[in-house]
């Protein structure tokens, strides 16, 4: 049987949900730096503009997204698939659910940063319209590694 797959917006509430998945997503220190908390996420979901959503897989979360609006720019702050259920289209769902999203909330462009080492989420960037906008020198800074990030954006409009 198909397994069922809902997206739900996260609320403040959702804050250790979101933490655990993201410690999970990002357990590779060198993707991005460390994990945010869950006083973290309780922040970002409490501020104006910041939008989160959490996928469900038959009850379970297994993916986030968080996403930044200021005025017709978007941004994507974050997205992660736990490490159990890659490459079951989970990351492609959310990105496509968050740009419909700020789509209809008028946005007409969005950015994010990607580390130049970390092709799974630049093909994956690449296959929603994102393309490269410019380069960050030295944009993650951890555990003793400077990484670039490239700049990727897609219009909406
Ligand atoms: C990047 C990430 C979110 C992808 O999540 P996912 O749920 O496995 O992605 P999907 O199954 O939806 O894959 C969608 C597309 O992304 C690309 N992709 C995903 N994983 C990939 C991999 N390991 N290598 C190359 N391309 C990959 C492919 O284009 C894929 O399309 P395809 O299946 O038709 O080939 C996941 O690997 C992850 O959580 N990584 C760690 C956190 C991270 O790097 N986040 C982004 C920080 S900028």
């Amino acid at each position: 049987m198909a397994a069922m797959v809902e997206i739900i917006p996260a609320a403040p509430a959702h804050a250790d949900v979101m933490a655990a998945l993201h410690a999970m997503a990002f357990a590779d220190p060198a993707l991005s730096g460390p994990a945010w908390d869950a006083p973290a996420f309780a922040g970002f979901l409490a501020t104006p503009g910041i939008m989160g959503f959490i996928l469900m897989e038959d009850g379970e979360p297994c993916a986030l997204s968080l996403w930044r609006q200021v005025l017709d720019e978007g941004e994507l702050l974050t997205i992660g698939t736990d490490p159990a259920a890659r490459g079951r289209g989970h990351g492609a769902t959310l990105l496509r659910h968050g740009l419909a999203h700020l789509r209809a909330n008028g946005v007409a462009r969005v950015f994010l940063e990607v580390a130049v080492t970390n092709t799974a989420a630049q093909s994956l960037y690449a296959s929603q319209g994102f393309t490269n906008a410019g380069r960050r020198r030295g944009y993650y800074q951890h555990a003793g590694l400077s990484i670039d990030a490239n700049v990727m954006a897609t219009d909406l409009t």
